[in-house]
C-alpha cells in the first residue's frame, strides 16, 4: 500500500443507534462481503451463474489489480501502457477533446475531471495546460443548445487555427452496448464536424471505447480506426469508471491513471482483509443500513464539502440508484454542496423529515496554497477581526458547527475523510462506493448488477421513432 487510506467514521450520530446495534451486524456483514467476493470466483470460474444472480457483472472488483499486474509483466505493451500511448498521441494532435458517453459512460470522468482539474481548465491557454487539451463532455443529453454551442466553438476553433493543434478536436466515444441513442447521435454530429474540418485525418483523432460486439464496435471496424479500446464484458457501465471507459480519457487529461488503479487495489485489499470493526466499506454499509431499518432513513445524503466533488456525488447518485432502486426498494441517494446548500437544502435537513443519513465526503487540504482574509482600512463588515484566518479554517468552522447542528437535533451524520484530492484517494472512494453498493445489494437480497428499469424508456424512445 503506497498512501494512507480514506476514513470512514460516524460521528455524533453513534449514540443514536442502539448500542451494539452495529456490531450486531457484523455476522451478516462478513457474510455479505463473502458473498461479494465468492461471486468473482464464480464469475471467473465461467459456471453457470444461476439465474436469481444474473446479470453477474462482479468483474470490477479484482480489475484494478489484474491491470497492475499485467503493466508490471507487459509494460508498454500491457493495456495501460497501450491507454497511455494512446492519450499521448491524442495530446499532442488536439488541443481540444470532446468526451462522449452517457450514465456509466461518462459520470465517472466527468467526476475525475472536477476533481482533479482546476475548474478552469479549459479557459487556460495551452502552455499553463502543459499541452494537455480542453476537456468537454457530450453524447450525455439531447440538447440542441448545448451542442450546438460546443460545434460551433469547436469549428471557430479550426477555423482560426488551421493548420495547427491548437485548431484540432479528437472525440472519445464510449458507449459499451454501442447503440445508446443520446450517444450516437451527438457522436454523428461531432464525426461530421471532424470529416467536415479534418478530412482524411478524422479517423485517426476518434477513439472508440466500446463492448466486443455492437453497432459503435461494427463503426468503428468500418472506418478504420487505429485504435479502439473494450469495456470487458462482466463490468457494468456504473462499474467502469476504472476500466478504459474512465482511463483513457482520464490519461488524456494527463492524469495519473497508475496512481487511480493503485488506489482502487488497496481499496480491495482492505475490503478482503480488514475486520469488521476497521473495514470501511462494511462499516459504511451497516451504518447506512441500520439507520434505513432501525429509523426509516431512507434518504441517503452525501454532503460534499467544496465543489470539486460534487461530479463524485452524481457519479454515486447514479450507482445507487441503479444498482439498488429495484423491487419498490432501495435509499434515495441525493449530493449536495456545502456550504453552498446549507443555504438551500439545509433547512430541509435541520428541521424537515427525520429520514435523512448525512455522509460528509471531506476532501482534505487544499491542492493550492490556503487563501486567507485581508485586512482593510475600511472596517464596516467587521472582518478585519478574521484577518489573516485561512479559508480551511472557516471551513472546518462550518462543518463543525453544522455536525454540531445536527446532532443536536439528534440527526445522525458520518465522514467520509480523502487523505487529500489525488488520483490515488479518488481510486479508493471510487472502489469503495462500488464495494459497498454491492454488498448492501448481497445483504438485502437485491441483485446490485443491471438495470433493467432503464431499458423500459429507451424502448419506447425507439418506438416513438420508429426505428428498428
Ligand atoms: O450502468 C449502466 O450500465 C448504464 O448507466 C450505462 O452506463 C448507460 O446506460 C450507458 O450505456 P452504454 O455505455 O451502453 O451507452
Amino acid at each position: 500500500m503506497s498512501e494512507s487510506l480514506l476514513t470512514y467514521s460516524l460521528c455524533a450520530a453513534a449514540k443514536l443507534l442502539s448500542p451494539g446495534r452495529i456490531d450486531s451486524l457484523r455476522d451478516a456483514m462478513n457474510a455479505a462481503r463473502d458473498e461479494t467476493l465468492n461471486d468473482v470466483e464464480l464469475w471467473q470460474s465461467g459456471a453457470p451463474v444461476p439465474a436469481e444472480k444474473q446479470p453477474l457483472d462482479a468483474g470490477f472488483i479484482q480489475w484494478p489489480e489484474e491491470l497492475l499486474d499485467d503493466l508490471q509483466r507487459a509494460q508498454s505493451t500491457s493495456l495501460v501502457g497501450r491507454l497511455e500511448s494512446c492519450a499521448k498521441r491524442l495530446q499532442a494532435a488536439a488541443d481540444s477533446l470532446v468526451v462522449l458517453g452517457i450514465g456509466g459512460s461518462y459520470m465517472g470522468m466527468r467526476a475525475m475531471f472536477e476533481a482533479l482539474r482546476t475548474p478552469f481548465w479549459n479557459e487556460q491557454s495551452r502552455a499553463v495546460r502543459r499541452e494537455i487539451p480542453r476537456i468537454y463532455f457530450d453524447g450525455w443529453n439531447v440538447d440542441t443548445d448545448q451542442q450546438s454551442a460546443l460545434l460551433s466553438l469547436l469549428n471557430d476553433r479550426a477555423a482560426a487555427f488551421p493548420d495547427s493543434v491548437e485548431g484540432k478536436t479528437a472525440v472519445i466515444v464510449i458507449s459499451k452496448s454501442g447503440g445508446t441513442l443520446e450517444t450516437a447521435v451527438a457522436f454523428r454530429t461531432f464525426r461530421e464536424l471532424l470529416e467536415r474540418r479534418f478530412g482524411s485525418d478524422a479517423v485517426n483523432l476518434i477513439v472508440p471505447v466500446t463492448g466486443e460486439s455492437g453497432r459503435l464496435r461494427s463503426l468503428s471496424s468500418a472506418s478504420g480506426s487505429p485504435d479502439v479500446f473494450s469495456i470487458p464484458d462482466g463490468i457494468g457501465g456504473r462499474f467502469s469508471v476504472l476500466t478504459s471507459v474512465g482511463l483513457l480519457p482520464a490519461a488524456a487529461a494527463g492524469m495519473n491513471i497508475r496512481a487511480l488503479l493503485q488506489g482502487a487495489a488497496d481499496m480491495t485489499q482492505h475490503f478482503r482483509t480488514a475486520p469488521f470493526e476497521s473495514n470501511v466499506v462494511l462499516q459504511y454499509v451497516a451504518v447506512c443500513h441500520a439507520f434505513e431499518i432501525d429509523h426509516g432513513m431512507t434518504c441517503r445524503i452525501l454532503s460534499t464539502w467544496g465543489s470539486k466533488l460534487e461530479a463524485v456525488g452524481l457519479w454515486y447518485d447514479q450507482l445507487l440508484s441503479e444498482s439498488l432502486g429495484k423491487h419498490e426498494r432501495g435509499a434515495m441517494p441525493l449530493t449536495v454542496v456545502n456550504t453552498r446548500d446549507l443555504h438551500s437544502r439545509g433547512q430541509q435537513h435541520q428541521e424537515g423529515r427525520r429520514d435523512k443519513l448525512i455522509t460528509n465526503l471531506l476532501p482534505g487540504q487544499p491542492l493550492s496554497p490556503p487563501l486567507t482574509v485581508p485586512e482593510h482600512a475600511l472596517d464596516d463588515d467587521r472582518l478585519n477581526q478574521l484577518a489573516g484566518t485561512p479559508f480551511p479554517r472557516i471551513l472546518q468552522a462550518a462543518v463543525d458547527g453544522t455536525n454540531q447542528a445536527y446532532a443536536d437535533d439528534k440527526r445522525p451524520t458520518a465522514d467520509i475523510a480523502l487523505p487529500a484530492l489525488t488520483e490515488h484517494a479518488l481510486g479508493q472512494l471510487f472502489q469503495m462506493l462500488m464495494l459497498a453498493t454491492v454488498v448492501e445489494g448481497r445483504l438485502v437480497g437485491t441483485n446490485p448488477y443491471g438495470q433493467p428499469g432503464v431499458e423500459a424508456y429507451k424502448k419506447n424512445m425507439q418506438a416513438n421513432l420508429g426505428l428498428k
